[in-house]
């Protein structure tokens, strides 16, 4: 049996306000697996996401890491969110440290490393993200992608038990995306455990093991990533015919040459 990482179980979300977002949603990912939830805007992805990491807290329902619930009023938030790493469309760099210390800083006051220590492992997570030529840079001076491979290796250094991906290419420029993606393949190839919201189906269907549609706060289908090209329910088939034909290319979008300037 694999090892179940991440279970989510009946989650509900109401916000303040009354919007139903999410209306009992249940999945689990296994270790090792890249599982990706898309749908269209609205349809309650991201609120998943920021109830799994306690950005907020949904109405009903329980999240489990490792088999231990981290929903309760006595889980340690800061400890959990250094088990789950975190990539937002947004990157939420800090513009005023350079590439290596938006790396350390975390490893220094969550982990307690070492200056020493701290610097070793984020060489290694800058190095995997192909970003180690740029470690005395400022964000400011970085392309959209170079920011979000930081970001992602910021999230790696905490060696997460899993990792989420809030659409972390939707921000970027065309030419910008293929790097991220490329980057994120790399890691589900080693083994990661993910769970990806995106709005790149062909990624989806390339990369992913598990595929989660979801729409009005609920899972309308899921299976494994082949269902993007076999679709079962009349609302998958309606979503991806909806989706411009550019946006299923045949193969993940190769990058072109990557700019420096700030965007
Ligand atoms: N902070 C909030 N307060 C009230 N409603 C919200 C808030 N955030 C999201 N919503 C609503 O919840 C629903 C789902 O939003 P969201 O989870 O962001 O969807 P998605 O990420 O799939 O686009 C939408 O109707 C959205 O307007
Ligand atoms: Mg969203």
């Amino acid at each position: 049996m694999p090892e179940n990482v991440l279970e989510v179980e009946d989650l509900h979300m109401i916000y303040p306000g009354g919007v139903h977002a999410v209306r009992g949603i249940s999945f689990n990912v296994n270790e090792g697996e890249s599982v990706a939830i898309i749908g269209s805007s609205g349809s309650g992805k991201s609120t998943v996401l920021r109830c799994i990491n306690r950005l907020i807290e949904p109405t009903e329902g329980i999240v489990s890491l490792k088999g231990e619930q981290i929903n309760t009023p006595h889980t340690d938030v800061n400890n959990l969110r250094s088990r789950i790493g975190m990539v937002f469309q947004s990157f939420e760099l800090f513009a005023h440290l350079k590439v290596l210390d938006n790396v350390t800083l975390g490893l220094r006051h969550v982990r307690k490393m070492s200056k020493g220590e701290a610097k070793e492992r984020a060489l290694s997570v800058l190095e995997r993200v192909d970003m180690l030529d740029r470690i005395d840079a400022y964000p400011g001076n970085l392309s959209g992608g170079q920011k979000q491979r930081v970001a992602i290796a910021r999230a790696l250094a905490m060696q997460p038990e899993v990792l989420l991906f809030d659409e972390p290419t939707s921000a970027l420029d065309p030419e910008l995306i293929g790097s991220v993606l490329e980057t994120i393949k790399g890691l589900a190839e080693e083994g990661m455990t993910m769970l990806i919201v995106t709005h790149e189906i062909s990624f989806a269907r390339d990369v992913a093991d598990r595929v989660i549609y979801m729409d009005e706060g609920v899972v309308a289908e899921e299976g494994p990533s082949s269902i993007i090209n076999n679709p079962k329910s009349e609302r998958l088939k309606k979503f991806l015919s909806s989706l411009h034909e550019d946006e299923v290319p045949e193969q993940v979008h190769e990058e072109g040459s990557e700019a420096t300037g700030e965007r």
